[in-house]
């Protein structure tokens, strides 16, 4: 394919994330909009409005718009029960996938899309977003130039109040909402920054009196890495009075000195990197240093665009294919079964 040319979109879902996706289609100089399905009248309405898309490019069902537009790749932004049978199409139609996180809402699921993929041989890209933060990014050079050493502990915290009224429909079906749908960021930063596949999980879920999820607003976890890397990981959806950011505070505790990164203002927004994170090194020999944060050309939704971009024009291969993204599923569904069961789930 002829690299100076966009590569042509269809979108799948433009509800919330559908919106921002939305955004970012239109201010890429790599990647234009052909084509969108969605079974949402009313939201129809309102996207034709805000993004002037010429009626004729609205489809009811994917199969439709491939057959009619010929599009080089699909963005799948529906809910997690929708990945797979989105996937599946674009699979068997030979189209590439780039798919909202998580891969799907079960590990079954999820493997079929695997080997959907595998057996096709075409590209099924999960969209990790976290990951290409300023904040993530910066970390991951700290830790490849190894600034303070090897890492051996580390301690996440994840504190947010998620008022009923923001959770979306198919969220509040979701028995294990904080996990499946939020931790598995802060899940898959860990397998990016520390390099490792879960070996163990132990896990709690519970939901104190002031909770408004049906169940499980808190989690407790301790997980260990193949490399040993042990991780205190907590997290809540119902926390009142102080909030920590999307990507959370996290501790990284080293042979010689701590990384710390933790929100410093009490800016929020929807989506990580606006909320006034800082990184900090603190010494062996009591020095502290403010890490500035990497500049990035691409960040987050654009960075993924970018590298789907690329994938289709230059071959190279994205970091987050759904082959290696099951990894991080692994991690998700493993917190899971170790909450169900009471028991440390070894993998
Ligand atoms: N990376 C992030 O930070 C982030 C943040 C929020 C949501 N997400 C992910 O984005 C995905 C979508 O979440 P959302 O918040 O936009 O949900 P949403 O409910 O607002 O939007 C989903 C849209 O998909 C449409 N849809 C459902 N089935 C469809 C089908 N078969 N064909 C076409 N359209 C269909 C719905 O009508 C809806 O408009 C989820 O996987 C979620 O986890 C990611």
């Amino acid at each position: 394919m002829n690299k100076q040319k966009k590569i042509k979109i269809v979108q799948v879902g433009i509800g919330r994330m559908g919106n921002y996706w939305l955004k970012t289609i239109m201010e890429s100089k790599e990647v234009e909009l052909i084509g969108v399905v969605e079974i949402n009248d009313q939201l129809i309405e309102r996207r034709i409005k805000e993004y002037s898309i010429d009626r004729k490019d609205i489809f009811k069902s994917l199969p439709e718009a491939i057959e009619t537009t010929k599009p080089d790749g699909i963005l799948n932004v529906t809910p997690p029960n929708i990945h797979e049978e989105i996937d599946l199409i674009s699979l068997q139609f030979g189209v590439p996938v780039l798919s909202e996180k998580p891969l799907s809402d079960n590990l079954e699921s999820a493997k079929k899309i695997v080997d959907e993929s595998n057996k096709t041989g075409v590209l099924c890209m999960v969209a990790q977003d976290y990951r290409y933060t300023k904040q993530i990014q910066t970390l991951k050079k700290i830790l490849l130039e190894e600034r303070l050493g090897k890492p051996e502990a580390v301690f996440v915290n994840f504190f947010k109040k998620l008022p009923l009224k923001d959770i979306l429909e198919y969220c509040r079906k979701m028995s294990h909402l904080l996990i499946t749908d939020m931790s598995i960021h802060h899940f898959d930063a860990m397998r990016l920054l520390f390099k490792s596949e879960l070996n163990s999980v132990w896990a709690r879920g519970f939901n104190p009196s002031w909770s408004w999820l049906e169940k499980n607003s808190y989690v407790i976890a301790v997980l260990e890495l193949e490399n040993g890397i042990k991780i205190s990981y907590n997290a809540s959806f119902s926390s009142l009075g102080k909030e920590t950011s999307w990507i959370g505070d996290w501790r990284i505790e080293c042979e010689k000195g701590v990384i710390v990164m933790s929100k410093h203002s009490s800016q929020t927004g929807y989506l990580p990197g606006l909320e006034g994170e800082t990184i900090e090194l603190f010494t062996i020999d009591k020095k502290q240093i403010k890490v500035e944060m990497e500049n990035l050309e691409f960040e987050k939704q654009a960075y993924l665009l970018h590298e789907f971009y690329r994938a289709l024009t230059e071959g190279i291969k994205p970091a987050t294919i759904c082959q290696d993204n099951i990894k991080t599923m692994n991690i998700v569904i493993n917190t899971i079964k170790s909450i169900e069961t009471g028991l440390e789930v070894r993998c």
